[in-house]
C-alpha cells in the first residue's frame, strides 16, 4: 500500500502565491493511500475510489487520470492492467491537502509498478504539473509538503525551482484544527483575489509583505518553545487574512471561540472562504478547545502534534 499525509498550513497561505514564503506541516494521521491490484489482461488501469463516489478509466478527463498518465510517461511504462483502490480519510475541499495527497500516493502506487522509488522532488513535480493543469495557479505548497512529508518554509522563486527548506521544531507543538463544515474551492478564492490584485496591486502588495515578514516570525517561534509569542503571531496572521478577504464569519467565529478556551493562538488556515481553521494548544487544554470549537458548530476536530526536531546538533 501506498500513502501520503494530509497536511496544514502554519501560516502564509495567500501570499505564497506571490512569492512570499509560507510554512507547512504534514498530519500523519490523517492520510490517504492507494492499493493496486492486477487486473484481467487487456482490462486496462480503472481506478476506484468508493471514499469519493468515483469511479474511472485512464483516458478519463479527471485530474487524477492526467496525474497517471504523466507518471505514466515518466516511468516509461506503457497502461498497466490494473486496479487501483484509493482510500483517504482527509476531508476534501477543506485546506487539508487531500487532492495532493491522494495524487502523491497515487504516483507512488504507479511506481511501484515499475519496481522504482521516486525521490519525493519528482513526485512533488508530477503532482504539482497535474494540478496546474486543473487548477489554475497553485503555488506548490500543497503537493511539496505531502511529498516530502516533513514540516517545510516554501518560497516560490522568481525563475527556476521554489526554494524548500525543512523547519526546526523547538518543543512538542499541539494543534486543535476544526472544520467549518463550508466546502470551498481553493481556486475560485484564489482567483477572486487575484482579480482584485489585479484591479489595484499596491495594496495588497503591502499585505502580502506584511504576511511574509510574520511568516518569518512565525518560522523562529516554531523552532523556540515559546507557546504565548507564537500562537499571538498565528492569530497576528488571521486579521491579516481576513483584510484580504479570504475568511469568514463561521471561521472568524471558530477562531474567537478557540481564543476564548484558552488556545495561545489561532487562524483559518488554507484557502479560506471556509474548510478549516487550527489553533496552537498547550497539551493541557488540547480537549477542552476542542470541545468549545465543536460548540463553536465546527463539524470536526482533531488534534494533531509537531515533534521536535533534533536541531541543536
Ligand atoms: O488548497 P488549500 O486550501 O490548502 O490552500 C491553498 C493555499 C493557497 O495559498 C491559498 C493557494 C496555493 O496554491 O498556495
Amino acid at each position: 500500500m501506498n500513502s501520503a499525509p494530509g497536511k496544514l498550513i502554519l501560516a502564509g497561505e495567500h501570499a505564497v502565491v506571490y512569492a512570499q514564503p509560507a510554512l507547512a506541516i504534514p498530519i500523519a494521521a490523517l492520510r490517504a493511500s492507494v492499493v493496486a491490484e492486477p487486473a484481467p489482461s487487456g482490462a486496462g488501469m480503472t481506478v476506484h475510489a468508493p471514499d469519493l463516489g468515483l469511479v474511472w478509466r485512464l483516458r478519463a478527463t479527471a485530474p487524477l487520470s492526467d496525474l497517471a498518465q504523466r507518471t505514466l510517461d515518466y516511468l516509461q511504462l506503457p497502461e498497466p492492467d490494473l486496479r487501483l483502490t484509493i482510500s483517504s480519510s482527509i476531508p476534501i475541499a477543506s485546506g487539508m491537502g487531500s487532492g495532493a495527497a491522494v495524487g502523491a500516493a497515487l504516483v507512488r502506487a504507479l511506481a511501484e509498478q515499475a519496481g522504482q522509488q521516486l525521490a519525493a522532488h519528482v513526485i512533488s513535480d508530477l503532482v504539482y504539473q497535474s494540478e496546474k493543469a486543473f487548477h489554475g495557479t497553485p503555488s506548490g505548497i500543497d503537493n511539496t509538503v505531502v511529498a516530502y512529508e516533513q514540516p517545510i518554509l516554501f518560497q516560490r522563486q522568481a525563475h527556476g525551482e521554489p526554494l524548500i527548506a525543512p523547519l526546526a521544531v523547538g518543543k512538542q507543538w499541539h494543534f486543535v484544527v476544526a472544520d467549518s463544515g463550508i466546502a470551498s474551492e481553493t481556486k475560485a478564492v484564489v482567483g477572486d483575489l487575484r482579480q482584485r490584485w489585479l484591479a489595484d496591486q499596491e495594496p495588497y502588495n503591502v499585505q502580502f509583505a506584511a504576511i511574509g515578514s510574520l511568516v518569518r516570525q512565525i518560522q523562529a517561534a516554531l523552532a523556540s518553545n515559546a507557546g504565548p509569542a507564537f500562537g499571538q503571531l498565528l492569530s497576528q496572521n488571521h486579521q491579516l487574512l481576513q483584510t484580504l478577504g479570504v475568511s469568514c464569519s463561521k471561521l472568524d467565529q471558530l477562531v474567537q471561540a478557540a481564543l476564548e478556551a484558552g488556545a495561545w493562538g489561532a487562524k483559518m488556515s488554507g484557502a479560506g472562504w471556509g474548510g478549516i481553521m487550527l489553533a496552537l494548544v498547550s497539551a493541557e487544554r488540547a480537549s477542552h478547545v476542542q470541545q468549545q470549537l465543536r460548540a463553536a458548530g465546527a463539524v470536526q476536530t482533531w488534534q494533531t502534534s509537531l515533534l521536535p526536531t533534533d536541531s541543536k546538533r
